[in-house]
């Protein structure tokens, strides 16, 4: 088999398709996609002989914008019989050299909900057995590919591997993150994720710590306000609609009921700029250009609402128009994009200067 398999969010498997369709190409890794809709994920299909394995260590698992996880597939069993699917999936593992971790995985859908309750149980009797045949390590933080099994009935599986370096470290590419009780709204989650996602946690000590100050556009209720509260930051929010209370009366928040389109920084300019708000991705785009233009922020992460259809199109459309910006300026500009976990119709992206941040990074170390 010569099959790469990636996880999505169910609905933007066609999306997903066209990313991986345009990246493999790229590496010269021709092939096509089967595309289920609302399936969570895709098979890629290559043409050439050991593409799959190419592919799986060459292109870049962070760049990937719709991907949860990327895997290569060399197995399927079907027709698995229930009172023993152990001994054929370690027979299927012969010939194959021993594995550092083990995820027993389904997707991310409502009909597989049942499933992935089987495969957290599952996956205990299991990997007894492929320890005891010398299929698995038991070491921690085994720098070994990783073997997924997906469930995709309860008597049919397919059997993958990803690499730990190239790879998303969650179980199902999902992060498992909880709702801190206090905070105003739910969206809180997506910035928490998207800090997990784009700043080494090494790095958290001087680009997420009190004393950095924060522009929120699009702040109300206060879900992104909340994280960057948290985390010991001074916010200005910029909302017309009301923030929680209980953020206001921890005195680090400046509620300024303006047009984040209008709002400017006045004084000094500041660390962050968080954005939220919802609108085309193109006159988002343009205005978190014009703050990098003008230098009034240092790092950005802001939200991408998407179209209905085409929409990796409109993605790629928007991040070149930003990278054309960046490139005049002076700098060295990296934008990272992914659809989180807790995106919905929506991507999220991060922009900063990585000269700027070696800077900072150094001053920091000193
Ligand atoms: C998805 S909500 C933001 C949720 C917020 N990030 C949170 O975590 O609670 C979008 C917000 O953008 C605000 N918004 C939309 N257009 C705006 C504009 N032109 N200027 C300021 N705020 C705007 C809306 O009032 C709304 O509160």
């Amino acid at each position: 088999m010569n099959h790469l398999m990636f996880y999505c969010r169910p609905g933007f498997e066609k999306d997903m398709a066209a990313e991986i369709q345009d990246k493999a190409v790229a590496l010269e890794c021709f092939g096509f996609s089967r595309v289920v809709d609302n399936s969570g994920f895709v098979l890629y299909e290559c043409y050439g002989e050991s593409d799959a394995e190419k592919l799986a260590r060459r292109l870049p698992f962070r760049e990937l914008i719709f991907a949860r996880q990327m895997l290569v597939m060399f197995k399927q069993l079907s027709g698995l019989d229930l009172q023993d699917r152990i001994t054929p999936i370690v027979e299927a593992l012969e010939g194959m050299p021993e594995f550092g971790e083990l995820r027993v995985e389904t997707a991310d859908t409502n009909e597989a909900k049942e499933l992935s309750t089987f495969c957290r149980k599952f996956s205990v009797p299991l990997r007894q057995a492929l320890r005891s045949a010398g299929k698995l390590s038991g070491e921690e933080n085994d720098r070994r590919p990783v073997l997924h099994l997906f469930f995709l009935k309860n008597d049919t599986v397919w059997l993958g591997y990803s690499y730990p370096n190239n790879n998303s470290p969650y179980l199902m590419g999902i992060p498992r993150l909880r709702f801190p009780s206090d905070a105003p709204s739910r969206s809180t989650l997506k910035l928490e994720e998207a800090f997990y996602m784009f700043i080494p946690v090494e790095d958290d000590e001087y680009r997420l710590c009190s004393g950095l100050t924060a522009v929120d556009l699009g702040a109300s209720p206060g879900g992104w306000t909340y994280q960057l509260v948290k985390r010991g930051m001074m916010v200005t929010a910029v909302d017309n609609g009301p923030m929680a209370e209980a953020l206001m009366e921890t005195g680090q928040v400046k509620h300024v009921m303006e047009d984040g389109f209008k709002y400017r920084p006045t004084k000094k300019n500041p660390y962050w700029l968080v954005c939220d708000m919802v609108e085309k991705p193109a006159r988002i785009t343009h205005l978190i250009a014009q703050w990098f233009r003008d230098g009034l922020c240092q790092e950005a992460i802001f939200n991408l609402k998407l179209p209905m259809k085409k929409r990796y199109a409109e993605v790629e459309h928007n991040l070149a128009v930003l990278k054309e910006w960046l490139t005049e300026l002076e700098g060295d500009y990296v934008i990272q994009a992914k659809q989180l976990y807790h995106d919905r119709e929506e991507i999220t992206v991060h922009v900063y200067d990585e000269r700027k941040l070696a800077r900072r990074r150094s001053g920091a170390f000193n």
